[in-house]
């Protein structure tokens, strides 16, 4: 079968494929056929080096984001059978309840081996099944930036309908935490850098879109919107300049979802937080549960995830260099047929 391995760190040419023999499911182990892939910034952080959280070990498979079917179920399976329809989840061993350090070592795409390979051999535990409505592609856009979106949204942002909730550019997580709010009622400010990506936007049925280039003060007009109210929740991506702006934004009482630092480290005063009796929480993807618990209410809203554009396996270092030019909208996925 061919895989993709991480050679020496530091930028594209880390990238290597190479055919090597399927991998044997141990007891309670299942082999999953990889039927695609989606990217996420991290991945893009993880290949350059760049990747601080904790060190890859030599020849790691990358990418956190796959689904695929059962192809091989070990001694002692029982929660999967052959062809049933999957997606990994992000931290391994993270099942449900608090998110324990112990189990970041975990995480897939670094440290441990990722899913960018023909078939890939994980915990039976590991995986959820994938919303019926979905094709591979569309789920393999799910385990990280769509359980952040849920996570930042609804278990520590607590988004109920008429709710206002902020989104901060067009990226995975970003425009899943905007269709989670259309979904439920919530009233959705969107904002990009990008004319032509506010037309998208609308026609995702995002209504208010703020360029973040021409109006730098984006805050102060999510609190004209809102009637100088200010927003319920603000899901963070931004970091330094932004993080500032999205507790100007949000009201008297108001979250914020810290998910990540797109623009570097932030500082902030604890003061402007205190004077709004806000909160702010930082997030990490989410567990299998929250997986799960999403995956129902996907499959009842029938969502759709949004794909920009589908690489071939053979091109992912394309779908890299996609991702990084910053042109797509939603996300970016690597089919292996
Ligand atoms: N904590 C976690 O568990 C977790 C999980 C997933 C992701 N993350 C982090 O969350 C961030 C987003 O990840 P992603 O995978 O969704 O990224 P992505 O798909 O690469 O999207 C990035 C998009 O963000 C927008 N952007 C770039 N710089 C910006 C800025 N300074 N202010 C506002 N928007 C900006 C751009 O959209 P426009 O072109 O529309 O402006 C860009 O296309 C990254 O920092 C990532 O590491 C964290």
């Amino acid at each position: 079968m061919r895989l993709y391995q991480l050679g020496k760190l530091g930028g594209l040419d880390a990238l290597q494929l190479r055919d090597v023999d399927a991998p044997r499911p141990g007891t309670g182990q299942v082999a999953v056929r990889i039927r695609a892939c989606s990217l996420n910034h991290r991945d893009l952080n993880i290949v350059s080096g760049n990747y601080t959280s904790l060190p890859l070990k030599p020849g790691a498979i990358p990418l956190s984001d796959g689904a695929g079917e059962i192809a091989a179920v070990g001694p002692e399976v029982t929660r999967w059978k052959l062809g049933d329809r999957v997606a990994p989840i992000f931290v391994q061993r993270w099942f449900g309840g608090n998110l324990l350090s112990e189990y970041m070592p975990s995480a897939l795409g670094g440290p441990s081996d990722g899913v960018l390979a023909e078939h890939i051999v994980l915990s039976e535990e590991g995986l959820v099944r994938i919303p019926s409505h979905m094709s591979f592609e569309q789920a393999s856009t799910l385990p990280c930036a769509a359980v952040t979106a849920w996570n930042a949204a609804f278990v520590k942002g607590q988004l109920q309908p008429g709710h206002t909730i902020v989104t901060l550019g067009t990226g995975g997580v970003s425009l899943f935490a905007a269709q989670l709010g259309l979904m439920t009622g919530a009233r959705v400010i969107a904002t990009t850098g990008s004319d032509e990506k506010i037309e998208r936007l609308r026609k995702l049925g995002v209504r208010e879109v703020i360029n973040y280039r021409t109006t730098p003060d984006w805050d102060m007009r999510v609190r004209e919107l809102t009637g100088g109210r200010g927003a319920d929740l603000v899901v963070e991506v931004g970091g330094p300049g932004s993080l500032e702006k999205s507790i100007a934004a949000i009201r008297y009482c108001g979250h914020i979802s810290v998910v990540g630092t797109l623009a570097g480290k932030a500082t902030i005063d604890p003061g402007t937080l205190f004077a709004k009796r806000a909160s702010m929480c930082g997030i990490q993807v989410g567990s299998r549960d929250m997986f799960e618990e999403m995956n129902r209410a996907l499959e009842v809203a029938k969502l759709e995830p949004v794909i920009d554009r589908v690489f071939d396996f053979a091109e992912a270092r394309k779908a890299y260099e996609y991702l990084a030019s910053g042109k797509h909208f939603g996300k970016v996925v690597i089919r292996i047929s």
